[in-house]
């Protein structure tokens, strides 16, 4: 008789991220339920067998009853571009601690893993970081259920819109950046972020009631000058965008945005983020646990993704 595969509950399956991990999970023979809204219809971002399961990502009842029959769930849902605090919390924060009511109505909860961000490590910066940190918050006081919070840097990759028109002036031959020359930015790429959540799933040695920032191996990160290096080859000229421009363009935006109900990326506190020394990660202590090694530094994931975009 064939073995049932293990189930992964998915929250934010349909989002960049998540549609990597969903292939990911389903190409290492997991069944996937994928969380959807309530009110949506067939998601088309989502492979056909994947089954989906409409529940509201706060309602804790509909959720108990979900979390039971997975042997894992992922939190990969969020918001990571907003107004204001109440546009990141209903899924940085609020379904965080929805699924961690859930899970506590579970006689034996499966573990959990949230994809939280760098980002929470400095929550004074934004709105959106400081709801990072809050939902890991929820988290860390949570010693009897088995979670682990893995804090990506900026993710880029296929289906990628954050990173993808900066890598592709770089490539064009222009590299404009925000924040210093020198500054020191760890990064990964999406199809090793979704091989650490595998690698989670599959540890010889449960790693719960830890937190682990990785990146793509790159130590100490890449300074501007690297990032170049890496995406064209040394062929291109770097402007440093003034953070006093930024700031108006982010202000202006801000007004934009409430004035035709947009959710705006550039804010005063993106700027903060974009503009912050250091972003820095370190796998040795998940690489050890789980085995998992990144694949893809940004020379090679560049090239791979320039291989199909344009
Ligand atoms: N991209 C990065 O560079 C990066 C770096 C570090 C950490 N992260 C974290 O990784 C996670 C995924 O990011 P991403 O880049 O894949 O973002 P994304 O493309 O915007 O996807 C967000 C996902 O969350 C879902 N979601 C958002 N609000 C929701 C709500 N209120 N109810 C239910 N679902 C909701 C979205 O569902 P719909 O499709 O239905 O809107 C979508 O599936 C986020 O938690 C983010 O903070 C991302």
């Amino acid at each position: 008789m064939q073995a049932t595969p293990p189930s992964v509950f998915v929250t934010g399956a349909t989002g960049f991220i998540g549609q990597r991990l969903v292939s990911a999970l389903v190409e290492q023979g997991y069944r996937v339920r994928a969380m959807v809204r309530p009110d949506a219809k067939i998601d088309t971002r989502l492979p056909p067998h994947v089954e989906q399961i409409p529940v509201d990502i706060t309602d804790v009842d509909k959720l108990a009853g979900i979390v039971p029959e997975s042997s894992a769930v992922i939190y990969c849902a969020g918001s990571v571009r907003g107004r204001s605090a109440a546009d990141f919390s209903i899924a940085n924060v609020e379904g965080v601690g929805a699924m961690l009511a859930a899970l506590g109505r579970v006689a034996e909860a499966p573990p959990m893993l949230l994809l939280s961000s760098l980002a929470a490590s400095q929550p004074g910066l934004s709105d959106y970081a400081r709801s990072k940190y809050q939902g890991e918050q929820l988290l860390l006081g949570k010693n009897s259920l088995p979670w682990t919070i893995i804090r990506p840097p900026a993710v880029y990759g296929p289906g990628d819109k954050e990173m993808l028109p900066l890598l592709k002036m770089i490539r064009r031959g222009l590299l404009a950046h925000a924040g210093p020359r020198d500054q020191r930015l760890s990064l990964l790429h999406v199809d090793d972020l979704a091989a650490a959540v595998t690698a989670w799933l599959s540890a010889p040695q449960p790693c719960y009631q830890k937190t682990f920032a990785i990146d793509d191996g790159t130590a100490g990160g890449y300074d501007w000058a690297a990032i170049g290096e890496a995406v064209k080859d040394g062929n291109f000229r770097m402007i440093k965008l003034p953070r006093a421009l930024l700031n108006i363009a982010a202000r202006s935006n801000m007004l934009v945005s409430t004035l035709l109900g947009y959710a705006p990326m550039l804010t005063p506190g993106k700027v903060r983020e974009l503009t912050h020394p250091e972003w820095l990660c370190d796998n040795s202590d998940f690489s050890a646990i789980s085995g998992w090694e990144p694949k893809l530094d940004l020379k090679t994931g560049a090239r791979q993704l320039f291989a199909t975009e344009p």
